[in-house]
Order: C-alpha cells, then structure tokens, then sequence
C-alpha cells in the first residue's frame, strides 16, 4: 500500500465547470446514426424510429452538449442534402469512411433527437470540400427566424422555430492529411477567419471554434495552432484540441496517458496567450476539446478500413472498441485532467457517443449496454458542478516509459456552491498496489455537516469488459473503506482504480 495526501480547500478555486464539459459527439460514422440512435424497425423505437432504450441511456449518461455530424464525415458533407421529403433526398458516398450515407437522418431529425436526450446541438461547418457560402446558407437555414428563402424552406420542412445553434466547428482536422480540403496553417487559417467574420456578421453572439491540431503529435502542432489563431484571433471563440490513447501494452505509459494532455493543454494555452499578447488583445481564446476518448486507432488502420471501389456499406460495423477496466481507469483520469483546467477547457466532447468508440453499444434489434466507461463519465457529468477545486495531491511516483516520473494518484474536486456539495474523483495509477489515500479538509470543512459516500471502478481482472453477452460484468461499486478519522477521511483506492467521493451536506 502507498501512502498519497491531498487537501480539499473551498478556497483553492481552478474556474467554473462549464457545463459544456460533458458533451459529446454523434458523426455519421459506422453504426453511430443509423442501428444506433435511430432504428426504425427496433421494437423500442419511437414515432420517429429513434430507439427509446438508448435515449434513457443517453439521459443517464448525462451528456450536455453533442457535436454533429462529423468529423472526417463533415468535410465531405452536402447539408442540403439532409433535409426536404425524405424520399427525395439522395444517397451519397462517404469518402471518409468509405461508406454509402442515406441521408435519412439529417439536420431537422438530429434536433428532434437531441430534444429528446435533452442536449445542445454544436454544429460543425464543411470547411474541406466547401467554404464560406455554404457555412453562411447553413447559419441562415439553422438560425434565422423569418423572412428569406432559406428561413421559409426550413419552415416548409417541418419547423417554424429557428435551430438556434449557438456553437459552431469551423471545420474539422484541417491539418490532417486524411481530411477532405486538407489546408496549411495559412490556407485553413484564412478560411476560417474569413468564415467566422461572415458568420459573426449574422449574429455577433456566435460561439466559433477554429480547428488546432488533430493531436499533439502531429509535426505542425503550436506552429499550427500560432498561425491559424494570427489570422482569425478577433473573430473566433475556441481552438479546438484532439486527443486518443491506447494501450499499446505499456501499461504504465497508458495509466499516464492525463500527463500527456495536461501537457497538450498548458501548450495550447501558452501558444493562445502568445497570439493574445502579440496582437495586444484582451480576449482570452478558450479550448474545445470536442474530440478526447480511448481509442484502439491501430485496429480500425490495420483490420476494419473498408476499400474497394465497388464497396460503399451503409452503416458497416467501424471502430467498436470494447473498454476494459483499464481503459476506464485511464477514461476516469482524463476528466480530472478536464477538470483540472476548467478555467480554459470550457467545452469538450467525448467522441463518440453510441457505438463508435462509444460509452454505450446497441444490438438490431437487440438491447443495449453501458461500457466500463459510461460509468466515470455519468458519475462525473452528475456530480461534477460548480467550480473546480484544486487539491495538490502528493503520493509518490512511477517510471514510465513516455512520460518519465509521473505521480501513483491524481485528483481533483468540485464544489457546487448553490448545494454545497463537494465531489473529488481519484485515480491509482499503481498497476500493483493499492493506496491509503488521506483526505484533509483543510480546517474549513465540518465532516459532521456531510454525508460522505465512495464508488470505485476497478477489478482484479484489469481486462473484464461488459459485453453484449454479459452488459452488467464491470460497474462502479460502493468504496466501504472510506472513513472519517479526527477531522480527516481516509480511503484505500485499489491497484488501477478510478473513485469518486461525495461529501453532500446533510439535509
Ligand atoms: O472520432 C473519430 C474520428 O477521429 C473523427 O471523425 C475525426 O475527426 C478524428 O480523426
């Protein structure tokens, strides 16, 4: 056993959680849309064919804000293609994923679906096949109210009231070779200040988010993220962030995977700052980090990539990776570290939401389950409110091949100011030894005043999944050895583990 401390100080105050942290990402990718939340022939599909058993799932999973429609999809996409009758609208290739997309479920049934789960809708405009007009004949059918050709045409398909996007992708991965319409720096930079200027000239209280890097690794990263923000500084809101991890067998590397988008964000930032004070400017560019999850990347690369030139799937079986244990411990860690830098990240998305790389799977015309990794996110979306809570936790450190000496627990909390109710969500990074964590209250917290309760996500088995055959085999189960001790709480956190605790004021 190894011994950590941190302190819960009200005090220690990171910035406001932004709701918008807990949001996702549905892309016309695979069984995302269609055999995901939308199955028309399901017997628990609604009127619309939406399937009713995976809104409830999306519901408690907690998601606030979703993402749409792509992705690689959107640099390929023709919106207009995606409303009117829909036996009228035609089937497209999808050169991204190699798939045929039916445009059965486009802009007017995603609203309808997303009212349903009770999300925001965040859009993203085709910048790689498309430009300026197209995203501007969007915003115009989308957001406004009356009066123009494109506002009638929404209204004669089906909706009076405008969509009222207020948060807008200008593109997607622009930097990435894969794209459609892949820019330089330059090029994508100026498209996209050109695009938000217009956009912004429709509606000033647009929220934008230019495209950063497809990921840290990539060979134009800061430089990227430096030259598109010179360009389009004054007139966008967000740079975006992506990040995936997968254990390649380097297990300790992997459990460490939050050091490397800790790392990712501080460089963002710095590089945003940088672009703020060279302009002297006084706005400040926030982080959406709308892509972040586990992903088995080197799978869909060397087994599922769909070709041929006569083989256009509709809705084919791509990136249904099952998460284990592990992979959910290291899910777990990357909230915190979204926690940790709630003052700049005040919008992520985890990609995906329902089968692609998804917390939630679906059987046609079967039932659907949670992975291990809807539990830290629900647990975390719920419960993670108000502000972020600094902890400076101190435990000692382990090796790792990639990222050198990293710390065995990271930790962060909330306080919802309006309930009082503290959260702090811990991992252990030991692949062999549990941890006697110490929680001190800083002298500024009455343990009596609190119901404190502990759930923890771990396993001897660091593999076990849930699976189709056995959906319920990994949860979150209820940390008995959590205890109040002369002013202090004290709990074990198993060898690769993710917790949450809850201190909720007694009524
Ligand atoms: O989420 C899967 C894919 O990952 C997205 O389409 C793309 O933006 C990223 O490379």
């Amino acid at each position: 056993m190894h011994n950590a401390h941190l302190t819960i100080n009200p005090a220690a105050t990171i910035g406001a959680i932004n709701p918008r942290l807990f949001g996702s990402f549905v892309e016309h990718l695979g069984r995302s849309v269609y055999d995901g939340i939308y199955e028309p022939g399901h017997p628990l599909a609604n009127a619309d064919g939406f399937r009713t058993d995976v809104i409830e799932l999306v519901k408690e999973l907690g998601v606030t804000a979703i993402r749409y429609p792509g992705g690689n999809f959107v640099s390929g996409y023709k919106w207009e293609d995606s409303i009117g009758p829909r036996e009228q609208r035609p089937r497209r290739l999808d050169l991204a994923w190699h798939s045929a997309e039916t445009n059965e479920i486009g802009l007017h049934e995603f609203k309808r679906w997303l009212e349903e789960v009770g999300s925001e809708l965040m859009l993203a405009v085709n910048l790689g096949t498309r430009g300026t007009p197209e995203a501007l004949d969007l915003l115009e059918y989308a957001n406004l109210a009356e009066g123009t050709e494109l506002a009638r045409r929404r209204s004669a398909n089906g909706r009076t009231e405008p969509f009222d996007v207020r948060i807008w992708c200008l593109g997607n991965e622009m930097d990435g070779p894969w794209q459609l319409g892949h820019r330089s720096a330059d090029d994508y930079g100026k498209l996209a200040a050109q695009t938000a200027r217009a956009m912004k000239m429709f509606d000033p209280s647009l929220e934008l988010v230019i495209c950063g890097s497809s990921s840290s690794s990539m060979p134009t990263f800061a430089e990227w993220e430096r030259v598109v923000l010179t360009h389009a500084y004054d007139a966008v809101d967000y740079i975006s962030c992506h990040a995936y991890y997968e254990n390649t067998g380097d297990l300790g590397s992997f459990l460490a995977s939050g050091v490397d988008m800790e790392h990712f964000i501080r460089s963002v930032v710095a590089t945003a700052d940088h672009v703020r004070a060279v302009r002297g400017s006084d706005k400040t560019i926030d982080i959406s980090f709308d892509e972040w999850n586990i992903w088995y990347n080197s799978r869909y690369e060397n087994v599922d990539k769909i070709t041929g030139v006569d083989n256009w799937p509709i809705a084919p079986r791509l990136l249904e990776d099952e998460y284990s244990v592990a992979d959910a411990v290291v899910f777990g860690s990357l909230l915190i570290t979204l926690l940790k830098h709630a003052d700049r990240v005040t919008s992520a998305s985890l990609a995906q939401l329902v089968n692609v790389i998804a917390p939630i799977m679906t059987e046609p015309g079967g039932t659907s389950w949670r992975q291990t990794t809807f539990y830290p996110f629900a647990a975390t979306a719920h419960n993670a409110r108000g502000v972020a809570l600094d902890v400076t936790p101190v435990s000692g450190t382990y090796e790792t091949e990639k990222f050198g000496d990293v710390p065995l627990i990271d930790a962060v909390a909330s306080l919802d100011e309006g309930t009082g109710k503290i959260a702090l969500f811990a991992v252990n990074r030991s692949t062999d030894e549990g941890a006697s964590l110490e929680i001190d209250l800083a002298g500024r917290l009455d343990l009596d005043a609190f119901i404190v309760t502990a759930r923890t996500l771990s396993d001897n088995d660091i593999n076990a999944s849930n699976t189709l055959e056995n959906p319920d085999r990994v949860g979150l189960a209820e940390n008995t050895t959590i205890a109040a001790e002369g002013g202090v709480l004290r709990i074990e956190l198993p060898a690769v583990s993710w917790t949450e605790i809850l201190l909720t004021p007694q009524a």
